[in-house]
């Protein structure tokens, strides 16, 4: 593989500033008085979810937040990736996303809510190095059009965060919970309905 796409791919990689959703203010307000509650505080906005505007995000492109402490991409995926998906079911160790590794409202072929947008957690499921994107020509010979690429020990996912067999990688991506609160907002780390 050449470098190309990988250097592609790094330039369109956007990190952006989410706003924790509930509780920040409220943390502020007691910190003064309740020594003890601050460890639960914390952990609490830790694990809260955060809310991303994703109107300006590009066909193509990839947004890293942070949830949890882990990198959560978001791709707007292009008709061309979308494609690529059917192509590479053969070569995939869970195409149908049978181990539970996402909600059950993305276990179907793209893998997320909206075809278009594609949420996953960014890290490997070998060993938690984090896979780099690849927007385009992954692995051109075997007619896919985009995935991932670990560089640790060389685990490949196409577009949907679909294991390759014979790598490294057991499973598939896993995907959060996530939901849109319009076309313009999603929400990362809980369900819709669960808020
Ligand atoms: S950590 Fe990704 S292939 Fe090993």
């Amino acid at each position: 593989m050449s470098n190309a796409p990988v250097d592609k791919g790094r330039r369109r990689f956007l990190t952006v500033a989410t706003s924790v959703v509930g509780a920040a203010g409220a943390v502020g307000a007691a910190v003064p008085f309740i020594a003890s509650w601050n460890p639960s505080a914390k952990a609490r906005i830790a694990g809260a979810p955060v809310e991303v505007k994703i109107n300006k995000i590009e066909l193509g492109q990839l947004v890293r937040v942070e949830w949890r402490g882990s990198p959560v991409w978001i791709i707007r995926r292009t008709t061309e990736m979308l494609d690529s998906l059917s192509t590479t079911e053969n070569r995939l160790r869970d195409p149908d996303s049978k181990v539970p590794q996402q909600p059950i409202y993305a276990q179907n072929q793209y893998r997320s809510i909206k075809p278009e947008w594609f949420v996953a957690v960014g890290i490997c499921t070998h060993l938690g190095c984090s896979p780099q994107f690849i927007p385009s020509k992954f692995a051109e010979a075997e007619g896919v059009e985009a995935g991932f690429f670990c560089p640790c020990h060389g685990s490949r996912f196409d577009i949907a965060g679909r294991v390759y067999q014979s790598v490294p990688a057991p499973t598939n991506l896993v995907i959060p919970p996530y939901y849109f609160v319009d076309d313009d907002t999603v929400i990362i780390g809980v369900d819709e309905g669960a808020a």
